[in-house]
Order: structure tokens, then C-alpha cells, then sequence
């Protein structure tokens, strides 16, 4: 089976982890900037201050997106770059950045989507409370206005967020920016405001754009794959994908936003009113994975089962790859918000480096890739919609806490020269572009 004739072969990138520049052309300072400056922080002392320098390459890795083929890319917007302070006075500079990317993608054939919101925010408004004021909703939707009057011309595809769950771990953890451990209620007051955040957007974008929109959030959660193909295996692991981690699990990230409804009552800071303006008509589902877990119905009720992973099946990260679980994902975020999908991000992180011939082999990623794209191709095979796939990512680049270690891109960087090598899994992923996905 071949893929839909239309289906999105993309590629997803992110300002903060790719651009670099970031002090330059009067870009305000991201809560990432002061983040890496602690020491501790970030793998070997590495910050995102030069990157894979895309602010200047942005033409090369545009043309290199065409070279391959690949029809889509999600990129986000640097906020502080647009909106220094992350209100007020709009950095002109900064704003013709993305006009002239945005330009570049669509003279290659490269369809844009752009996400808001790619943990980048501003540090002044981070002092300000960031997540945890409530204002911060008002601060996004300005912020939004801004992107949308000046880009809607051409861009129609809109991500509000990339993975709210992901983020919060700078409140929870302090893996991330900014680095704090809050208590639970503090954590669930800001994904409360995040929430806000979204549906605000929403509303700008649908009232702002200049063309017909889609609008969508891309969402990383809990994924559990049904122990066997039982019916009763099958509703565990649906149960246990919406409701099983307890600080905010599925249902908390995405009821709010796709059903009106929080999973419990007692959400901090919720007022009247609020899961109005969360619950904003939504075009996609766009869903990021990585990995996945077991479960099944135990005799006590739906519980997780620890199956081992074959050997090898673990990647740089010590992510166990379980593609399967990409199949399942789609299909209960379909059954529960009934959404087509778009699967924003998935990849892996290998240790890549030039061989002696000059070239990057990296077969595990073809592999890896190839084994989720079967996946995607069963949920399709049963009817589920499935609109396109994006890989995570176009390039090599700075991985938040681990630095430039690992790497997770199609196209190889040599940090000290910027010099970018497609690897054979852009060769590979090209070919699969090529042939609507009949070699798989
Ligand atoms: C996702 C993030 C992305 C990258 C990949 C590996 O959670 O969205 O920025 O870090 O993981």
C-alpha cells in the first residue's frame, strides 16, 4: 500500500535549538539564554548562543529540505526575537526573519507550520512570573496577533504549542528552563494558564488570519500498548494512555482543550469562564512520540506490565523503542477527540559521525523511522486518519539538557564549521518521499 497522494512527508525543527544568534538584531533574551549560563545545567557547559546558526543559513537548510523532498516543515518562532520584552515594541528585525524563512519554505515547495511556541520564552517575561501569572495568557495572545497579521498572507498551518507536557518539566523537575521545582498545585495552576494561553491564541488566529486556517497543538503524553489484542486488554491500555500518570496525565493535558471538561474539579486558578476559551474548535491532532509502555487488564483493573526490550532496541537517549506504540497513539487520541492526526515529531538520537568515505551511516535511524512509518501505515490500512509525518528533525542540534551530544537529525553538523552532511537517513527518507512510501 502506498500512502494518500497528499500525505505531509515533513521535517520538525525549533528556533531555540537551531537558529542560534541570540543576541543579535535586537533579540531579547529566552529563558533558555539564561539557563544555559548556569553552570550545571546543560551536558558540558553547551548553550544555544551559536547552534546550527540557522538565523544565517536558513537559505541552505531550506534548500537542503528541497533537495530531499520533504513537503512540510514545522518550525517555530523565537518569541523574545519578535517581542524582546514579550510585550510591547515588536523587533522589526526579528519579525523579518521569519517573513523571509517563511518566503524561502514556500518558493521551495516546503508547506510552513508554524508553532507558536517552542519553549522559547521571554525572559523578561519570566520575571514576571512567566507560566505562573495568569496574565501570561493576555502576553501570548499579543504575541500571536503579532505573528498572525504579519504572516498569515502565507502561512495557514498554526501550532499553538509543542508539547506542554514537556515544558512543564522546567517547573517540576528543573531539567528545563527555568530550572524550578515547584509543588503540584503550582504546576497545575501554570498548565491551567497554558491552557488559557491556547484557546486565547486560537481565537487570534481565527479572527486575525487574512486566509482559512488550521490550527492545532502538538501534544506528547503517555502512550500504553494493549498487551495483547484482547478487547479487555485493549480498554486497560486506553485507560491507563488518558489517566494513568497523576500529576497531569492525558486527560488533564487534553480534556480542557478538545472536551471543555478537566478529568477532576478542584483545578487551581480555574475560573468561570475559562474551559470557554479553552475549548477552541480545533483542525488536527498533531501528536509527538517517542516512546511507549505496556499494560494490560489485571485482575485489580488496568495495570502496566513490564515487558523487556530486545536488546539494542534503546536509543542514544536510553529511549526503548517500541514503534507500535506510535499506532496505538494515533489511534486512541483518534477515537477519544476524533481528529485527524498529523504525527508532528518522531526520531532518535544516535551517537553519528563521518565515516572515513566522508558520509554519515546511520542505519538504526533508518530502521527506527521505518518501523513507525508501518505503524502509521497500519492505523491508515484501518481507516484511522492519518495526514502526514514529520521527523524530529532536519538537523543536528542543541538537545535542551544534553547539550550537542546526541544527535537527533537527518543531516549531520559539524558544530566547528557548520558544515551539514545529509546522512543515509535523508537519503533513505528521501527515496520514501519519492515513492509515497512504497519501498516500506
Ligand atoms: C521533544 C522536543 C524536541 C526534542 C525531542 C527530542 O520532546 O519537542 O524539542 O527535544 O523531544
Amino acid at each position: 500500500m502506498s500512502f494518500p497522494r497528499d500525505f505531509l512527508w515533513g521535517v520538525s525543527t525549533s528556533s531555540y535549538q537551531i537558529e542560534g544568534a541570540a543576541r543579535e538584531d535586537g533579540k531579547g533574551l529566552s529563558m533558555g539564554d539564561v539557563f544555559c549560563q548556569r553552570p550545571g545545567n546543560i551536558r558540558h557547559g553547551h548553550t544555544g548562543d551559536v547552534a546550527c546558526d540557522h538565523y544565517h543559513r536558513y537559505r541552505e537548510d531550506v534548500a537542503l529540505m528541497k533537495s530531499l523532498g520533504i513537503r512540510a516543515n514545522r518550525f517555530s518562532v523565537s518569541w523574545p526575537r519578535v517581542l524582546p520584552a514579550g510585550v510591547g515594541p515588536v523587533n522589526e528585525k526579528g519579525l523579518a526573519f521569519y517573513d523571509r524563512l517563511v518566503d524561502e519554505l514556500l518558493a521551495a515547495g516546503v508547506w510552513p507550520f508554524l508553532a507558536l511556541y517552542h519553549w522559547d520564552l521571554p525572559w523578561e517575561l519570566q520575571l514576571r512570573g512567566g507560566w505562573q501569572n495568569r496574565e501570561i495568557a493576555d502576553w501570548f495572545a499579543e504575541y500571536t496577533r503579532v505573528l498572525v497579521t504579519r504572516l498569515s498572507d502565507r502561512v495557514t498551518d498554526w501550532v499553538t504549542f509543542v508539547e506542554p507536557a514537556a515544558f512543564l518539566g522546567g517547573l517540576t523537575n528543573g531539567q528545563h528552563a527555568p530550572g524550578l521545582r515547584l509543588p503540584r498545585k503550582e504546576v497545575l495552576r501554570a498548565l491551567h494558564h497554558i491552557h488559557l494561553a491556547h484557546g486565547r491564541a486560537v481565537q487570534v488566529i481565527r479572527q486575525t488570519a487574512k486566509r482559512p486556517v488550521r490550527v492545532a497543538l502538538s501534544h506528547v503524553g503517555k502512550t500504553v500498548i494493549p498487551d495483547t489484542e484482547s478487547a479487555a486488554d485493549i480498554e486497560a491500555a486506553r485507560h491507563l494512555t488518558m489517566f494513568a500518570d497523576e500529576t497531569y496525565n492525558n486527560a488533564w493535558l487534553l480534556d480542557p482543550i478538545y472536551r471543555g471538561e478537566y478529568p477532576v474539579a478542584d483545578v487551581p486558578g480555574l475560573q468561570d469562564g475559562d474551559l470557554k476559551i479553552i475549548r477552541q474548535p480545533l483542525d488536527f491532532f498533531a501528536l509527538n512520540f517517542y516512546h511507549a509502555e505496556y499494560g494490560r487488564a489485571g485482575a485489580n483493573g488496568p495495570e502496566t506490565v513490564a515487558r523487556p526490550v530486545p536488546p539494542g532496541h534503546y536509543t542514544a537517549f536510553n529511549w526503548e523503542m517500541r514503534p507500535e506504540g506510535l499506532y496505538w497513539a494515533i489511534r486512541f487520541m483518534h477515537e477519544r477527540y476524533g481528529l485527524p492526526v498529523t504525527v508532528t515529531e518522531n526520531g532518535m538520537a544516535n551517537l553519528d559521525w563521518p565515516a572515513l568515505d566522508g558520509q554519515v551511516h546511520d542505519p538504526q535511524r533508518i530502521d527506527f523511522i521505518h518501523r513507525h512509518l508501518l505503524s502509521v501505515r497500519r492505523a491508515l490500512q484501518e481507516g484511522l486518519p492519518v495526514e502526514g509525518y514529520f521527523v524530529w528533525s532536519l538537523l543536528d542540534n542543541f538537545e535542551w539538557a544534553e547539550g550537542y551530544e546526541k544527535r537527533f537529525g537527518l543531516v549531520y553538523v559539524d558544530y566547528a564549521t557548520q558544515r551539514r552532511i545529509p546522512k543515509d537517513s535523508a537519503h533513505w527518507y528521501a527515496r520514501v518521499i519519492a515513492n509515497q512510501g512504497t519501498p516500506l
